[in-house]
C-alpha cells in the first residue's frame, strides 16, 4: 500500500483537518509508504501573494511535522521542488477530456469567486492533481468528500493513459473519512468545520491557544432538550453529537465510551468542559512543537530538501516510463 496525499498550504489548519486528515496521515506512516506533498503549485491558480504563499507553506509544514509526520518515516515535500509533477501534468493533459474538466464542481465554485481573472491553471488544476498521485504509482489517496470528483477524474485519466499507451500507471483509490470522523462547525453543527465556509467562533484552529479553544467549545450550540440528554442523535441533536464525536476523537476512544463517561453529568456544561479539556490536551503539544519548528526556516528547508530527493527518486522512474511509451524525449 502506497499512500499519497496533497495538502493545501493554507497554514490555517482546523480541528476538522487535524482529526479528519492529519491524524490519518500520521497513522498511514506505519501502515505503508506515506507520501505527503504540500501543494504550492495548486495554490497559484487563484489570486495570491507570493511572500504570503512561502510563509504559509512553512506554517503548514511545521504543523504537519508538529503533528507527528516524521520526515524519516515518510516522504514529506513541496510540490514545486519536484518538476516531474508539472511535466506529467502536461503529458496527462493529452488524455484528459476538456468536457470532464468543464464539469468539475470545484472549478465552478472557485471560478465564480475570482474577481479579476479565472486562470487556465484553475481549469487544469485536476490534471496537476492527477499527476501528483500518478507520478508515485500510489494505491490509496486519503482525501475529503469534496475531492471525490477529482479522484474519479484521476482514475479515468490513468485508465485512458493505460488503454492508449499500454499498462504504465497505477489506478489509485480514494479513501474517504467515515461519517463519524466529520467534525462540524460548533456554531452551525449541520455544516462541516471549514476555514472558508464556516463561522469564525465555530472553528477551532490547531494553533489556537487553550483559552481560545475553551471559549469556542463552551459557546458551542447544543439543544434545548429538557432534561438535557448527552446522547448521539439526528439533525435535531447535531450539536451534542458533534461535541461527543470531538470528545471521542480527541481522547482516542469510541463515541460510546465518550457517552458512557458522561453518564453522571448534570448538563451540557459538563460535556463542553470535557470536550474542551480533551481538545486542549490534544492540541497543546502540537502548538508548542510548532512554535519551536516555525522559528527555524533553514531547518524546515532542510526537511523539504530531503523529502524532495526521495520524491524525485520515485517520480523520475515513472516519468521515464511515461516519456518512453509516449514517444517523447530522448529514448533511454
Ligand atoms: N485538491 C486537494 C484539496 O483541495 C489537494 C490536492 C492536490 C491533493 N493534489 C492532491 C489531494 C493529490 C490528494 C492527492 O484538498
Amino acid at each position: 500500500m502506497r499512500i499519497f496525499s496533497g495538502i493545501q498550504p493554507t497554514g490555517r489548519k482546523h480541528l476538522g483537518n487535524y482529526i479528519g486528515a492529519i491524524q490519518h496521515y500520521v497513522a498511514g506512516q506505519d501502515r505503508g509508504e506515506g507520501i505527503y506533498c504540500v501543494v504550492d503549485l495548486h495554490a497559484t491558480t487563484v489570486a495570491y501573494d507570493p511572500a504570503d504563499l512561502r510563509a504559509r507553506l512553512y506554517d503548514t509544514l511545521a504543523i504537519l511535522v508538529a503533528s507527528g509526520l516524521d520526515p524519516d518515516r515518510c516522504v514529506l515535500f513541496r510540490q514545486s521542488d519536484v518538476q516531474e509533477h508539472p511535466e506529467l501534468a502536461w503529458l496527462l493533459a493529452s488524455v484528459t477530456a476538456w468536457g470532464d474538466l468543464n464539469r468539475m464542481h470545484q472549478f465552478k465554485e472557485k471560478s465564480g469567486a475570482q474577481r479579476d481573472l479565472v486562470s487556465a491553471g484553475l481549469f487544469t488544476y485536476p490534471v496537476l492533481m492527477a499527476a501528483d498521485v500518478l507520478a508515485y504509482r500510489a494505491t490509496h489517496v486519503p482525501v475529503g468528500d469534496d475531492q471525490r470528483q477529482h479522484i474519479e477524474l484521476m482514475r479515468d485519466i490513468a485508465e485512458r493513459f493505460n488503454a492508449r499507451f499500454g499498462e504504465t500507471l497505477v489506478v489509485p483509490e480514494g479513501t474517504y473519512p467515515t461519517v463519524g470522523a466529520r467534525i462540524m462547525d460548533l456554531q452551525e453543527p449541520t455544516r462541516k468545520m471549514s476555514t472558508t465556509g464556516g463561522t469564525p467562533e465555530g472553528t477551532v484552529y490547531v494553533l489556537d491557544d487553550a483559552r481560545t479553544i475553551t471559549k469556542k467549545i463552551k459557546r458551542a450550540v447544543t439543544d434545548s432538550d429538557d432534561p438535557p440528554t448527552i446522547r448521539r442523535g439526528g439533525p435535531e441533536k447535531a450539536g451534542v453529537t458533534n461535541l461527543l464525536e470531538i470528545l471521542a476523537a480527541a481522547r482516542g476512544t469510541t463515541v460510546d465510551e465518550a457517552e458512557a463517561s458522561l453518564a453522571g453529568a448534570r448538563g451540557y456544561g459538563d460535556l463542553k468542559a470535557a470536550a474542551a479539556e480533551a481538545v486542549v490536551a490534544l492540541l497543546t503539544p502540537v502548538r508548542e512543537r510548532y512554535e519551536e519548528l516555525r522559528g527555524d526556516e533553514d531547518a524546515l528547508e532542510a526537511i523539504l530538501e530531503t523529502g524532495a530527493g526521495k520524491a524525485r527518486a520515485l517520480a523520475s522512474a515513472t516519468l521515464a516510463d511515461v516519456r518512453r511509451v509516449m514517444g517523447v524525449a530522448r529514448p533511454g
